[in-house]
């Protein structure tokens, strides 16, 4: 299966989630490869880091000089794809391909509105396809404090998107995903009975239940509505 992780802002994790997830299906033994797609090349690093580190399993990583739609379509494992929006003709030919698109989502108004931007990208570009790819979004790097509102509110706008899946899993802010990648370790790797390493398995089992039977999808909030 194909999961495109992406969303149009710089910032909203998906290098940090592309990896942990990764590093998750390589220790379930899954024949799992990445694709790097953003010229930023975040998601390389860290791998680099990783090896340099000498942690395993190791995750494989193709870059987009690489020919990825040939790997992608050639590959009979799990594949995840970074896109960010610095590279769109990338961008374009993963979603082209994806099985499903996977996209994090800080609280704010302005990545709602970016996603519902990069939302109209996955239309326009699925739009010849037979078999349109599943489209789920979660919130990303929400507020630990249980005053603040931002959170629910991204929840409940992203809800009301055209053709989507809102995960009830959400992902908060915790320094545990700044030194995951500096020390090239998944979250659950570097403290596993900590919060990050709790929220990050809880948005695992829901995309991979099959890899977690306690989690199913489910268990996700729904707003599918047609497209
Ligand atoms: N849930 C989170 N909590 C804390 N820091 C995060 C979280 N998600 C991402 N970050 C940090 O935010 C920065 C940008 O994340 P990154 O995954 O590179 O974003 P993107 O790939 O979308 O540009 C990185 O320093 C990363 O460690
Ligand atoms: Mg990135």
């Amino acid at each position: 299966m194909i999961t495109v992780v992406g969303n149009l802002k710089g910032g909203c994790g998906k290098s940090t989630i592309t990896f942990n997830l990764a590093v998750w299906l390589a220790r379930h033994g899954i024949d799992v490869v990445t694709f790097d797609l953003d010229p930023q090349a975040t998601l390389s690093d860290a791998i680099e880091v990783r090896r340099e580190e000498g942690v395993t399993p190791d995750v494989k990583v193709f870059r987009s000089e690489s020919d990825p739609a040939r790997i992608m379509a050639n590959h009979r494992g799990e594949a995840l794809v970074d896109v960010g929006a610095s590279n769109l003709w990338a961008m374009r030919q993963a979603i082209g391909q994806a099985d499903r698109i996977l996209s994090p989502v800080p609280p704010s108004q302005a990545d709602v509105w970016s996603t519902a931007r990069f939302l109209e990208i996955v239309k326009e570009t699925a739009s010849t396809r037979i078999k349109r790819p599943e489209i789920y979004l979660f919130v990303n790097r929400a507020d630990t404090h249980p005053m603040l509102r931002e959170s629910d509110e991204t929840e409940a706008a992203l809800a009301t998107l055209p053709g989507v899946t809102v995960l009830k899993t959400r992902i908060c802010q915790r320094t545990a995903y700044r030194r995951s990648f500096s020390e090239g370790r998944a979250v659950f790797e570097l403290a596993p009975g900590g919060k990050a390493s709790q929220e990050f398995l809880e948005l695992a089992g829901l995309l991979y239940p099959e890899l977690h039977s306690s989690a199913t999808p489910s268990e996700s909030r729904s707003s599918k509505q047609g497209a």
